[in-house]
């Protein structure tokens, strides 16, 4: 594998985890806005995307770089039967670095394997979203002071929830007791739970979302995927499962925060947004100072 390539979150080391939490952090307060210039940055979204892509594009333009892609790939050449080995050859013959998503588990690694230049995984089906789980933890990390010895509950869509999958990885350096809430249909996959094992953390595995909040310091709302159900019975089910409601706060930790990595469809009422433990909007703002710091490291400038 390519080393510089950021394909999983398990390709970062607990120390390096943290670098890259004080890099951003330096972004955040020192602009850098010649950085990347003459560096082309490729975007290949082959599946939708808000934040991840424009915290990207904006991350790059903050830097000074350049950037080409398709947002669609309808309007790129897959449509006339081009692999994804064909595209990503030749796109890396553009670009100085690939930010891609895909919705197969698998694809950036795939990509990374034939590839000239990094690839930087955006998401790849139900499997990683290491970018994201990187402004997950720069956001625990700047609300709660470290990252260690936290209660994190997270809840919904834990099957498919990519985020979800990054996320116990990486906090499973940091001694984390693990609050799982979750429709029996959506529950961890067996691999992840052996992960918890295999680093000899604390885990609880419950359907209530009440039992845990009161408990905990991190609250990682997530959406059910409603894009991985083969049969859409199967997603009408459990797409009601949790709606977090303002008063189900009130017996909450103070330094609780409520983070989601977003979109959000009806899993956190609005009425929570005013509250002061509601932080999914500023982690969101965090992902364009992570970005520029992955974007420096991977392309080893910082
Ligand atoms: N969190 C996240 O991946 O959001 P988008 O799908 O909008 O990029």
């Amino acid at each position: 594998m390519n080393k510089t390539s950021l394909i999983s979150i398990t390709d970062y080391s607990k120390d390096e985890l943290l670098e890259l939490i004080k890099l951003a952090d330096y972004f955040e307060h020192n602009p850098e806005p010649e950085l990347l210039k003459n560096k082309v940055i490729a975007s290949l979204f082959f599946e939708p995307s808000t934040r991840t892509r424009l915290s990207f594009e904006t991350a790059i333009q903050r830097l000074g770089g350049r950037i080409i892609g398709f947002t669609d790939a309808s309007t790129s050449s897959v449509q006339k039967g081009e692999s994804l080995r064909d595209t990503i050859t030749n796109v890396s013959l553009y670009a100085d670095l690939i930010v891609m998503r895909h919705p197969l588990e698998g694809a950036a690694r795939f990509a990374n394997e034939v590839s000239h230049v990094p690839i930087i995984n955006a998401g790849d089906g139900a499997n990683q979203h290491p970018t994201q789980c990187m402004l997950d933890i720069f956001s625990i990390m700047k609300t709660q002071g470290t990252l260690e010895n936290l209660k994190i509950a997270l809840v919904g869509d834990l099957k498919y929830g990519r985020t979800t999958h990054s996320l116990v990885q990486a906090m499973s350096n940091f001694n984390a007791t693990f609050y799982l809430v979750s429709p029996e249909e959506l529950k961890l996959p067996p691999a992840l739970i052996q992960h918890i094992k295999n680093a000899g953390l604390k885990y609880y595995e419950t359907s209530v979302l009440e039992e845990a909040i009161p408990k905990v310091d991190v609250l990682y709302m997530t959406r059910v995927q409603r894009e991985r159900f083969a049969d859409p019975l199967e997603y009408e089910k459990v797409k009601n499962s949790y709606v977090l409601k303002n008063y189900m706060l009130a017996d909450s930790k103070e330094n609780l925060k409520v983070v989601h990595p977003l979109p959000r469809v009806n899993e956190i009422s609005i009425d929570v947004d005013s509250n002061p433990k509601a932080y999914y909007f500023q982690q969101a703002l965090n992902g364009v100072y992570m970005r520029e710091a992955l974007l420096a490291h991977v392309l080893g400038i910082k």
